[in-house]
């Protein structure tokens, strides 16, 4: 959808007071206003009856819950709860999830209840809403780990940057980006994600608990690891943006000075 980035709004206008809520209203009433304050091509959108994707994220909808209580309140997610980071990931990428935790082919016991509780139109806008936030993460910082040679006994860092050829899996980075921090609309980030959240989904896809995705790619990959793989590459990734800090501290020590 044709929606410009909510960022682009005056910031005195976000976030619309619970009154404003474009669902909720109807659209002759929504009108009026967008023409009196003059909201422009966004507003428009939302007088045509769009979902308001910020509002469901600080105030939920239909039940249900807030989206910043989980994912914080920039979409940078919380590594400790598991919790993953959804800013600045692609659009298409996030609405599907949604899709797919809501009909049950991505088994999320935690997300199932709100994505189902969210209408089809509902979800696209939340999803449009965080993938126009900016990512949490230091996309240099981390596309510089890239090109530190890795270690063969370091199972991890290996299989992220060079892959495991012998059972035809490529580097997760030739994918997911130099330093896992996604690339373009289907292939999201890794980086910083919580260890236990990128196994989980790595052994999602192997008892084909999560849909397949485009042309069934990581089924693919996740079957041809073992644990130990899962496990070491999940907690490179996790540890990938501290590890990305302490390497800029060392080539700038006055750069990396503040994180
Ligand atoms: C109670 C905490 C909680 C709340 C509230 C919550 N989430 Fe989640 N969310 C999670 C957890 C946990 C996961 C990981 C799910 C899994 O393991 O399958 C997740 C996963 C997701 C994903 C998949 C991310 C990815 O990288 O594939 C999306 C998209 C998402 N949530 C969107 C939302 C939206 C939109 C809302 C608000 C309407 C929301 N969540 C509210 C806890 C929450
Ligand atoms: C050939 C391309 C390709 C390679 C190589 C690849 N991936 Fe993926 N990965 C994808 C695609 C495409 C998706 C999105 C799947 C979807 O839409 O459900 C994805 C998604 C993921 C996700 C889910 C992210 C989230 O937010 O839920 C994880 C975790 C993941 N990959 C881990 C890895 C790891 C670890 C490796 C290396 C061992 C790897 N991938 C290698 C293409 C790839």
């Amino acid at each position: 959808m044709p929606l410009r980035p909510l960022s682009s709004w005056p910031q005195s206008l976000r976030p619309l007071p619970v009154s404003l809520q474009p669902f909720r209203l109807r659209s002759c009433t929504v009108a009026r206003w967008a023409g009196a304050l003059a909201l422009g091509a966004s507003a428009l959108a939302s007088a045509q009856g769009a979902p308001d994707g910020q509002l469901i994220s600080t105030q939920g909808a239909n039940g249900a819950p807030a989206c910043v209580t989980c994912h914080g309140a920039k979409g940078e997610g919380n590594a400790v709860a598991g919790f993953p980071h959804l800013a600045g990931m692609g659009a298409a990428y996030l609405a599907e999830q949604l899709e797919a935790m809501a009909n049950g082919s991505r088994v999320s016991p935690v997300m199932a209840p709100t994505a189902k509780a969210l209408s089809p139109a509902q979800r696209q806008a939340v999803a449009q809403y965080y993938a126009q936030l900016p990512s949490p993460l230091n996309i240099d910082r981390l596309a510089a780990t890239a090109q530190q040679p890795a270690k063969a006994d370091d199972t991890g860092a290996w299989l992220a940057n060079r892959g495991a050829w012998d059972k035809n899996v490529p580097a997760c980075n030739q994918c997911h980006g130099p330093g896992g921090i996604g690339v373009g609309a289907n292939f999201p980030s890794l980086a910083g994600q919580p260890a236990a959240y990128i196994a989980g989904q790595l052994r999602a896809w192997r008892q084909g608990q999560r849909p397949p995705g485009p042309l069934g790619l990581m089924p693919a990959v996740a079957t041809r690891l073992s644990d130990a793989e899962i496990d070491a590459v999940s907690a490179y990734y996790a540890g990938l943006p501290k590890a990305a800090d302490l390497l800029a501290a060392q080539a700038t020590p006055a750069a990396g000075a503040k994180p």
